[in-house]
């Protein structure tokens, strides 16, 4: 058995120990919001954040984790999906099928806490979550927005003519 710190609560799970952290999520703790999409770490998908870091999370064994490591996924993000990440994603309208969308979030949250002023290329450095639809576009524009604003020069405006 292992003691999870999951969202701010403790969560007992019994799962093998190479159950990779993913799994232990969605099938033990029923938080879904997390998705699969290649296994093997190269898609995001299924990022979350341990100690304020995007993991991901179908790369790393439930023995890697441990009980005092604080774990975040999209659900324990913000109440009310009140950060500044989820309003300007929803401002902007970034998702098409939304299936990449929750990693792409946690990704852009985890780069804002570290940078709160990205450039396009510090988005692009950091943003390398696949996105079948490509929503690249709107991913940058979204997190300039949730930054405060387009920088100058910047092409990154929404194009719904929406604001924050
Ligand atoms: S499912 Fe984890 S990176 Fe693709
Ligand atoms: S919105 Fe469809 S995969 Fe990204």
């Amino acid at each position: 058995m292992a003691r999870l710190n999951i969202n701010g609560k403790m969560r007992d799970v019994q799962a093998e120990a190479s159950t990779p952290l993913l799994w232990v999520l969605r099938e033990w703790v029923g938080l879904t919001g997390t998705k699969y999409g290649c296994g093997i770490a190269q898609c995001g998908a299924c990022s979350v954040h341990i100690n304020d870091e995007v993991r991901r999370s179908c790369s790393i064994p439930l023995s890697e984790v441990k009980a005092t490591d604080k774990i975040v996924t999209i659900e324990g993000l913000s109440a009310n999906s009140s950060h500044p990440v989820q309003k300007a994603w929803a401002v902007v309208d970034v998702p098409q099928c939304g299936y990449c969308q929750s990693g792409q979030i946690m990704a852009a949250a985890a780069l804002l806490k570290k940078n709160p002023k990205p450039s396009d290329a510090d988005i692009d450095g950091a943003m390398t979550n696949i996105c079948r639809c490509g929503t690249y576009q709107r991913v940058r524009t979204a997190v300039h927005m949730a930054a405060g604003g387009a920088p100058a020069g910047s092409s990154a405006l929404p194009s719904n003519g929406k604001k924050v």
